[in-house]
């Protein structure tokens, strides 16, 4: 018997990957490019059984206090990526194993639950297979676990996912180490509600849109410039290609088959206050994932007056601040 922690972050995409080319190998249609949230982790504890049969999932939702087991749909998932696992690093046997997992944030709600959880597993089950594979191997296992936006959790600070001509060419590599731009993600939450169709079922549709060979044609204009400024710490340019890229994203969710709303009104709102704060001179830029909550990307100087700005606006009912972050680590085995 063994146990083994591992701590792995949510990330948010600057460039956003929406739509798969292949949705067995989750191989997406453009590269991508995000940055690690020190304040949005999972933590995960699995501990290894001599008895295959056993596999078990328990959860500790944000700010609950008991670990919950888990059963449906997110087991079955872990336990095809167990067996994904195994058969990626070459191993015959499985152990059985018993995992809980805890977020620092709700889950489902557009800031890349999956992500964290399942860059953590990729780490945790290969230890668990006693495998160290390197970082691109790696990444490669997190993107084989259906959630794809994972193998950008793998790579420490700011991450770059080029979607590579096969499997083996689709990883995720870091661009820059935390400490090379003082960027910060104030997320406001606007809702705890688990959004009804996730991206795993998004993603098959986003090419049914009318706008998404727009979206493809744009990304390579939008990707030149936005390593420019990243390169150049080029903030306003930055920020601008950042909130483009969300609208031209969600544009597509709208206009694929079975259109997907994310936004509420209050999405809305906060979208408007960002602008208003802009003009105001505290530059800060809205990022919208799968989900109605915002983030809000700005320099650290900026950060404390849009945490503070928004911690009495009637929309938002918790705020969490981030950083850029390390990607997933082992905490202890
Ligand atoms: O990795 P998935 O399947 O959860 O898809 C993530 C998609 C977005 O969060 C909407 C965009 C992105 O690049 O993170």
């Amino acid at each position: 018997m063994k146990k083994i922690s591992v701590k792995s972050p949510a990330n948010i995409a600057f460039i956003k990957y929406w739509g798969q080319r292949d949705n067995k190998l989750i191989l997406p249609y453009n590269d991508s490019f995000s940055m690690n949230l020190s304040g949005c982790t999972t933590r995960i504890e699995i501990e290894t059984t001599d008895d295959p049969s056993l596999r078990k999932l328990y959860i500790r939702e944000y700010k609950s206090t008991d670990f919950r087991e888990s059963e449906g749909k997110t087991l079955d998932m872990i336990i095809k990526f167990a067996d994904t696992a195994k058969r990626f690093l070459g191993k015959r046997r499985s152990p059985g194993f018993i995992i809980r997992s805890e977020n620092t944030f709700p889950k489902k709600a557009g800031i890349a639950s999956s992500a964290s959880f399942f860059s953590a597993l990729a780490l945790g089950f290969s230890r668990m297979y006693e495998s160290e594979p390197e970082e691109k191997e790696l990444s490669i296992l997190a993107r084989l676990s259906g959630s794809g936006s994972a193998c950008r959790s793998i790579p420490d600070g700011f991450v770059w996912w080029q979607k590579g001509t096969g499997s083996s060419s689709s990883y995720a590599y870091s661009l820059a180490p935390p400490a090379y731009w003082d960027l910060r993600d104030v997320v406001l939450i606007l809702s705890r509600e688990e959004k009804k169709v996730g991206s795993q079922e998004g993603h098959q549709s986003a090419i049914t849109s009318n706008l998404y060979k727009e979206r493809l044609y744009g990304l390579k204009k939008r990707m030149r410039l936005i390593r420019r400024a990243f390169e150049n710490k080029e903030f306003s340019l930055f920020g601008r290609l950042v909130e483009a890229d969300t609208v031209s994203m969600h544009s597509v969710m709208m206009t694929q088959n079975h259109g997907l709303f994310y936004w509420s009104g209050k999405t809305l709102d906060v979208i408007r206050e960002i602008l208003a704060l802009r003009q105001k001179g505290t530059e800060g830029y809205f990022s919208i994932d799968a989900g109605e909550n915002v983030h809000v990307i700005c320099r650290g100087k900026d950060e404390g007056r849009i945490a503070g700005y928004f911690k009495t606006h009637p929309a938002v009912i918790d705020i969490i601040r981030n950083s850029p972050s390390v990607g997933a680590r082992i905490i202890h085995t």
